[in-house]
């Protein structure tokens, strides 16, 4: 990060203790749990303290993540953590990005969202690009108003029909640049430790700690 005359500033670290994971996800909350206990870190959820989940109003995935963590640090009085994902259609321009949990409609349908995505691209004509990418943007904010935010994402190629059952989302129709499976079709562990969210722990956990 640098300021407005370009210099370097210091990112501010997270000491160890209490800090709270702005999702009502459990299982969000349960993997970012694993990743952060080595560091220290006594993960609490925002549902077991009542937080509310505050509308995504942003425009980018940073200023997403950094409003939840924002709102559930200044509630809680604890330094908090919240992130926000989505892929990324180049043929779409970009779509469905922020809009990746909506396109899935209110029953989170990812079939019907898959089957949008690529209908969008068909009618783009034969040689519209199938290049796509996953972002994951984590925000980690302390109750006085100081925030750090962090961005990840993997590359790769939409794939149809959709393959795999082992993820969830757009795993099926998603292939990570040099594999020739889809994350669909990937262990978890392996999907883990390459995926946009890796990434921007890795970031995190580099600057953080
Ligand atoms: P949010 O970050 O909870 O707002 O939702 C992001 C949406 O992006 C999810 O509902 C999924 O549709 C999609 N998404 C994010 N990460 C992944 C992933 O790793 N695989 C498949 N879909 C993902």
């Amino acid at each position: 990060m640098s300021d407005d005359f370009g210099q370097e500033q210091a990112i501010r670290k997270l000491a160890p203790g209490k800090l709270v994971i702005a999702s009502h996800n459990p299982g969000k909350v349960r993997e970012i749990a694993e990743l952060l206990g080595p560091y220290g870190i006594e993960p609490i959820s925002a549902a077991s303290l009542d937080l509310p989940e505050p509308e995504e109003t942003g425009t980018t995935f940073i200023a997403n993540a950094e409003l939840k963590a924002m709102q559930a640090a200044d509630l809680s009085g604890l330094p908090a953590l919240a992130d926000d994902s989505g892929l990324c259609v180049e043929a779409l321009g970009g779509d469905p990005g922020l809009f990746s949990a909506r396109w899935a409609g209110p029953t989170r349908d990812f079939g019907l969202a898959m089957q949008k995505v690529w209908d969008g691209v068909e009618a783009k004509g034969p040689d519209a690009s199938r290049s796509a990418h996953f972002v994951c943007a984590l925000a980690l904010a302390w109750p006085d108003g100081h925030v750090e935010a962090f961005e990840g994402r993997v590359d790769g190629m939409l794939v149809w029909p959709p393959r795999g059952d082992k993820g969830f989302g757009y795993d099926p129709m998603f292939q990570p640049l040099g594999f020739d499976i889809s994350f669909g079709e990937m262990d978890p562990a392996r999907k883990h430790a390459m995926s946009h969210r890796a990434d921007a722990f890795a970031r995190l956990v580099a600057a953080a700690f």
